[in-house]
């Protein structure tokens, strides 16, 4: 399996003849390496509806017949815009052809505007846990902290993906408080320095972790399992 990051919080697994993006933002990311014309997902993981995590979702489903999973509401609206979709709920899990997917909470807001301003609702926020060729990956999205990322800890959590942009999300000091709720053997900081709300040091991230290996990484970079 190849795990890579690209920039806010996009993500990129490769396994066996799969190619799964979480949250494909490139279009107007000025953090990722990616070129929407570069990509050809079979599969795209949404962890809710806001334009910075939907992103290209809509042009590279309907150009590759990528499967989306969603929460419910944002799949709904996704297949009205002609995408192929699964829609979940929060604490339902579910084994796909690339591996196994279960949605966990996450405290934040959903919905999706539109190329006219419409703004659509996408029901509920998440998290998404994925367990691919024995690795599970914790991509927590957009959340503040919550204690009950303990929960989701004691499933055994290989590699955390966690927001530390603070504004819209938890900011260094909580996300350092969350890997301790999650224990996870690696830690990813993801949402940070897009906009200028979310400027943020990962290094001072790192600084305040002492339980897991921080790996920072540029858009493109893989993780180091
Ligand atoms: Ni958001
Ligand atoms: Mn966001």
């Amino acid at each position: 399996m190849k795990l890579s990051y690209h920039g806010h919080s996009v993500v990129k697994i490769e396994t066996g003849d799969f190619t799964i993006l979480i949250d494909p933002f490139i279009s107007g990311n000025g953090q990722t390496d990616l070129q929407v014309g570069d990509v050809s997902p079979t599969h795209i993981v949404l962890t809710h509806g806001h334009n910075d995590h939907v992103g290209d979702t809509i042009q590279l489903a309907k150009e590759h017949g990528a499967l989306v999973i969603a929460t419910f509401e944002l799949a709904d609206y996704l297949e009205t815009q002609g995408a192929k979709t699964h829609g979940m709920g929060i604490g339902g899990a579910r084994k796909f052809d690339f591996g196994h997917v279960k949605f966990t909470q996450a405290f934040h807001s959903s919905s999706y505007t539109d190329d006219q301003g419409t703004v659509h609702y996408t029901g509920m926020p998440a998290g998404v846990v994925l367990t691919i060729e024995e690795t599970t990956i914790y991509h927590a999205g957009d959340t503040g902290l919550f204690s009950d990322m303990k929960l989701i800890g004691e499933q055994g959590i290989d590699v955390a993906f966690l927001p530390i942009g603070d504004n819209f999300t938890m900011g260094p000091r909580d996300a350092a408080r969350a890997v301790e709720f999650i224990e996870p053997r690696i830690v990813v900081p993801m949402h940070y320095n897009t906009f200028p709300p979310i400027e943020q040091d990962p290094e001072h991230f790192k600084s305040l972790v002492h339980s897991a290996d921080v790996q920072i990484l540029k858009a493109g970079e893989e993780v180091q399992n």
